[in-house]
């Protein structure tokens, strides 16, 4: 996590870098700092909390920083060290001559700060950063030379790091460099930008390098050299990033979550568009370039992923597996990068995440491409790393989301899914024909549904106000649902901190049905179908044990007015496509508790948009 920025030019760096990471702010908001260069000194602003908080400091002391035109920003989510100003970035060595900001982690730190304490490298924080602006200041004063030390210093550091550095010798220069965490260099006319990801710099230029692992640039205001640890030079060509730069407004909505919520119509509707043309043509999924009889013939795939994306995968196991005849294995990428896995060249392997940039599932996908598997990446972001590592690559097109608890993007990850099960079903020929043409006209009138249930949106506001007030809250579902229970339990607990759990319904009688008493909410997820019958038996045993007890719906029957407390209601929809319509409410619901306990929606504590550690 953390984002970094630097910026060389003829502009005030201060107001550049700050832009840049306020685009960034969804890959933490614990700090936030930038270095400054002034004449023959670094200046460094430090803040805790917010970027706001950094911005006051700086507007205080606006007539001081106006003339920079190098500098370096950080944005931080703690790993090593509390989120105070002195662990915050950039940190600096012991003269103050070299400056650095780092987004990773840095693995041997322990080793290496105990080395250079010996050395006589006085520490003040508890960053595993700060040993590399130690490191980088002992190499520069045998070298004298910025891109050398920096280079020395990346070949004894191992873990994650983009780095972006600075030395108070140096007014018309900065060395960055990189291994498994993003950097890219914006180029402009007589200034460069360097940038964990493209919003930052999409304003200035659409040019860019993206920077591979161990190389070193080394920027001036007129040229950038990249060199790797060996000293090779890297012969580079600029591309142009396939961006537009976008002014992330809230469009009237109190938070960016509701408004990404308004938008899954419309994300429906795009992504259908392209794949969907009707019920008698083939699903359009060009994307996957796997050949016919390869794809008739794969009998094993492995989905990776994490938090959302992850139950996004189990949705799309019980699709692939219904409709196509294929075993399919899903697995949370922290728990398959560390076990030995049965992945080899006859395995698909899908993985699936928002921002393409999640370590986890990063390091997953990589160590199955070493195996010789196909490697599918389902993602919202097609210029992430993950994409770089694709044989296929799904782009949801869920377009930005800014809200760190992801809504819009679960809904295109979920109907990719959808799209991707059904089109392998006619290649394998595996789905009976009028249950194939079902799917795609329900799935062509879905846009119209999900606004039904948003039109219908203060019910849900209600339920939000009956329940907010409680500790603890029970998900539980069946079948192709089980997935949404989860999911709604995680959106409610990541952005209300209510204690939030979603169970199999089946599962509740061994264990969950202890906790059970008039304080605890169960919310049902009641949708018609082959366990339909089933849950309703299950929210019958949870009645008897007094919980307080909702029903979320597509059946009109009154009588769930007696078993249930409150009963919100959804359109009706075959029953493989709910998940598709049952987890809008769950949004709303954990929305509107939270915004009801006036909580952090965007940007709940703890949380990073982007997690680019393991
Ligand atoms: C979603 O609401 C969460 N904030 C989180 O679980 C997220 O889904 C997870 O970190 C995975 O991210 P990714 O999809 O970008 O890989």
């Amino acid at each position: 996590m953390c984002g970094i920025v630097g910026y060389i030019g003829d502009k005030s760096a201060a107001d550049i870098l700050m832009d840049g990471l306020k685009q960034l702010e969804y890959r933490g908001y614990d700090s936030s700092g930038v270095a400054l260069m002034e004449t023959d000194k670094i200046d460094i602003y430090k803040a805790e909390g917010k970027l706001q908080n950094l911005n006051d400091i700086l507007f205080m002391n606006r007539d001081k920083i106006v003339g920079s035109t190098l500098g370096i920003g950080h944005i931080r989510w703690a790993t090593h060290g509390a989120p105070t100003v002195v662990n915050a970035h950039p940190h600096t060595c012991n003269c103050g001559g070299v400056a650095i900001v780092h987004n990773g982690i840095i693995e041997n730190f322990k080793e290496l700060r105990e080395k250079l304490e010996a050395q006589g490298c006085t520490f003040r924080s508890q960053t595993d950063t700060e040993t590399v602006a130690h490191l980088i200041a002992k190499k520069y004063s045998l070298c004298k030379d910025l891109t050398e030390a920096v280079r020395l210093a990346s070949k004894e550091i191992d873990g994650a790091f983009a780095l972006c550095v600075m030395h108070k010798d140096h007014p018309n220069k900065m060395v960055i460099t990189k291994r498994n965490a993003p950097l890219l260099v914006g180029i402009g006319e007589g200034e460069f930008f360097a940038a964990s990801d493209v919003p930052a710099i999409i304003k200035y230029t659409k040019k860019a390098v993206y920077l591979k692992d161990n190389q070193i640039a080394t920027l001036t205001r007129d040229d950038m050299q990249i060199i790797d640890t060996d000293n090779n030079s890297i012969f580079f060509t600029p591309e142009i990033l396939p961006w537009e730069p976008v002014a992330l407004s809230k469009m009237g909505y109190k938070h960016f979550m509701l408004k990404e919520i308004h938008e899954q119509p419309s994300v429906v509707r795009n992504i259908l568009a392209g794949k969907l043309h009707s019920i008698d043509s083939e699903i359009a999924l060009d994307e996957v370039k796997l050949d016919k009889s390869t794809l008739k013939n794969l009998n094993r795939i492995q989905i990776i992923a994490c938090g959302t994306s992850l139950h996004a995968a189990m949705v799309g196991k019980y699709i692939i597996e219904s409709f196509c005849d294929i075993a399919v294995d899903v697995e949370a990428s922290s728990e398959y990068i560390y076990r030995k896995t049965v992945t080899n060249e006859n395995t698909l392997v899908i993985g699936v995440s928002q921002s393409g940039e999640t370590a986890d599932t990063l390091t997953a996908i990589k160590q199955s491409k070493a195996k010789g598997s196909h490697i599918l990446i389902i993602t919202n972001r097609p210029d992430s790393a993950m994409a770089r590592e694709a044989d296929s690559l799904i782009s949801v097109n869920a377009g930005i989301e800014v809200s760190v608890a992801a809504t819009k993007s679960y809904m295109a990850q979920l109907l990719s899914f959808y799209l991707l099960a059904l089109k392998m079903a006619e290649v394998k020929g595996s789905l009976d024909d009028s249950l194939l043409k079902t799917l795609k006209s329900e799935l062509m009138v879905l846009p119209q549904k999900l606004e039904q249930i948003l039109v219908h949106k203060e019910d849900i506001q209600q339920c939000a106000k009956i329940y907010a007030n409680t500790k603890d809250f029970i998900f539980i579902a069946r079948g192709v649902n089980y997935p949404t229970a989860l999911e709604g339990a995680l959106k409610l607990k990541e952005i209300s901190y209510i204690n939030a759990t979603g169970y199999p319904a089946g599962e509740l009688k061994h264990g969950p049905i202890a906790m059970l008493d008039e304080s605890m909410p169960v919310l049902s997820i009641l949708m018609k179908g082959t366990v339909y019958d089933k849950i309703l038996s299950n929210s019958e045993e949870s009645k008897a044990r007094n919980a307080r007890m909702i029903a979320l719906t597509n059946s009109t029957d009154d009588k769930l007015n007696t078993l249930f407390d409150f009963v919100i209601r959804i359109p009706e929809i075959q029953e493989y496509l709910s998940p598709l319509l049952a987890i809008v409410p769950l949004q709303l619901l954990a929305y509107y508790i939270a915004e009801f306990l006036g909580k952090d929606v965007d940007q709940p504590r703890n949380l990073a948009k982007s997690v680019t550690v393991e």
